[in-house]
């Protein structure tokens, strides 16, 4: 059985502790702040708890990190885990510089670990409904897709609203584009505290003519976890806020009828919700992890990890300038 040390006992950091406990595979706990070590260490006694990484990285026995720390540390304690011959799963982005993202990788291989990125929402049945969606023809050629992400708080400080909440968006269009963006756009503002965007908008455009949006904030009345796809044929969008109707497809689109050369109609058909399963996306993505410890891999998290990081580092020199 694989054994699993986790760092960062923070905000998330307790849904991962939950789901890799209840796999029954946690024996490392470690979080610099001591108030947390305390509260985790009655909560899971059969866990060694500790406020120094080095702890975890010491023990022959353990095979996986978990890192669930603020984004800039990603790096440095991926790397080190790596050299240290351990298994890394890592919160996303794993890196904040497609060169440190390319190391990384580059140990990966050559160690032969698994690094795995924590893209959640690549293990959310509804987003593999898109998926089959998009790639069944459903939906006729894609078009378009954009993302709200928007919602009052969490603020961060460390990281702005592009890395923290547009990597998310950002697995998913690339995962359903299946292309790197040829261009990458950014506008955004700090108006809380100076260099961190609270609010990002996105423009993306694919080398097949395919353009997506991004709309990311933590100053909004609206909470939105949203992405649509406009395609051809019909439109399809995945809202994570309703507990059903997760994905809902618009026999929707735009026509332009025989013998009428440029005269564009609409039409409008049926609208219907596909049943999606209920499993926990962050259960999925816990166990899909260890699956690819104990069965082996060929690294596609990792190098599809690599392109998040890539459009998000064209999208922050687009902000920068
Ligand atoms: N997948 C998701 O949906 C999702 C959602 C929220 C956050 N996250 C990610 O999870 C990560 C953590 O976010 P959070 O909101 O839990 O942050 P947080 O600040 O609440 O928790 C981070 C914890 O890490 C600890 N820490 C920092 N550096 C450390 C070190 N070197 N050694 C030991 N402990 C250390 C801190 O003491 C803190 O308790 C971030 O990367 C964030 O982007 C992912």
């Amino acid at each position: 059985m694989t054994s699993v040390g986790q760092v960062g006992l923070g905000y998330w950091g307790k849904n991962l502790v939950r789901n890799f406990d209840e796999l029954g595979v946690l024996t490392w706990l470690c979080d610099q702040d001591e108030g947390l070590r305390t509260q985790f260490a009655s909560r899971h006694p059969h866990a060694r708890v500790t406020g120094d990484f080095d702890d975890l990285l010491k023990d022959g026995e353990l095979d996986a990190v978990v890192i669930a720390t603020p984004v800039p540390t990603h790096y440095p304690l991926a790397k080190r885990a790596l050299e240290a011959g351990k298994h890394v799963f890592v919160e996303k982005p794993p890196a904040m510089h497609e060169s440190e993202m390319a190391e990384l990788v580059a140990i990966a291989e050559r160690e032969g670990k698994v690094l795995m990125p924590g893209h959640l929402l690549l293990y959310h049945p509804g987003v593999h409904k898109l998926k089959d969606l998009v790639d069944s023809g459903e939906l006729g050629d894609v078009l378009c897709v954009y993302g709200n992400r928007q919602n009052l708080g969490v603020i961060r400080k460390d990281e702005n609203a592009l890395w923290s909440l547009g990597v998310h968006d950002l697995s998913v269009i690339l995962y359903l584009i299946g292309e790197q963006p040829s261009q990458a756009l950014a506008k955004g503002h700090a108006f809380l505290t100076p260099g961190v965007e609270d609010v990002v908008f996105c423009y993306l455009e694919f080398p097949s003519g395919k353009i997506a949006h991004m709309h990311l904030s933590w100053l909004d009345p609206h909470k939105m976890r949203k992405l649509t796809v406009v395609g051809r044929d019909k439109m399809a969008v995945f809202d994570d806020m309703e507990l059903e109707r997760k994905v809902t497809v618009y026999d929707k689109a735009p026509e332009e009828p025989v013998g009428t050369y440029g005269e564009w109609r609409t039409r409008t058909g049926d609208i219907f919700s596909p049943k999606i399963s209920n499993d926990e996306p962050l259960k999925l993505e816990c166990r899909h992890f260890l699956s690819l410890v104990a069965d082996g891999w060929d690294g596609r998290e990792m190098r599809d990890g690599l392109e998040v990081v890539r459009a998000l580092e064209m999208l922050t020199e687009s902000l920068r300038a």
